[in-house]
């Protein structure tokens, strides 16, 4: 029996979408830490991170995670960038049952490409380097995270988000419900 289902991963991997089906499935509530503080904040992700900076998003961010990991019965969608924090990776993995959802590069640039303004770590002047040259270094540093904290990889990059959805349900099996 867990408590709770968390996702992790980089951005555009279908955390969110996936989520919720999950949370459908189960019959228990999705929590989209990303949505989450920006209803606390009352301002949106590229609003905190322009006024305030990176290391004050990740702090406040960080306050919503470990909040959110003492409830139960939840799909804890996380930002791709949660895990960087060991705080937040160990309260997650006391959380509950950690999946992480992989997509290619070359996918989530095209996951992302149309709200990359909504993702100030793709779309924040980055110089000469293109899209794909960005998401590759970033999944370069951040995927040894993901995968320590992981118990189960799911990769969404050419499937459906229901048959993901079904595919870490049965997985996860009766030790969730
Ligand atoms: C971030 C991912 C975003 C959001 C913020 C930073 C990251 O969430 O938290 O823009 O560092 O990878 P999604 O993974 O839901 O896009």
């Amino acid at each position: 029996m867990s408590r709770n289902v968390v996702l992790i991963g980089f951005m555009g991997s279908g955390k969110t979408t996936v989520g919720r089906l999950v949370a459908r499935q189960l019959g228990w509530k999705l929590v989209d830490t990303d949505a989450l503080l920006t209803r606390i904040e009352g301002r949106s992700i590229p609003e905190i991170f322009a006024t305030d900076g990176e290391a004050a998003f990740r702090e406040r961010e960080s306050q919503v995670v470990l909040g959110v990991c003492a409830g139960e019965r939840q799909v804890i969608s996380t930002g791709g960038g949660v895990p960087l924090r060991e705080d937040n990776a160990s309260a997650l993995r006391e959380a509950g049952r950690v999946v992480w959802l992989t997509a290619r590069p070359e996918i989530v640039v095209r996951r992302t490409i149309k709200r990359a303004s909504g993702r100030p770590l793709l779309a924040e002047g980055g110089g000469d380097e293109e899209p794909l040259t960005r998401v590759l270094r970033l999944m370069s540093e951040r995927g040894p995270l993901y995968q320590r904290l992981a118990e189960m990889v799911v990769d969404t990059s050419d499937r459906p988000p229901a048959t993901v959805a079904s595919e870490i349900v049965r997985r996860l099996g009766g030790s969730v419900l």
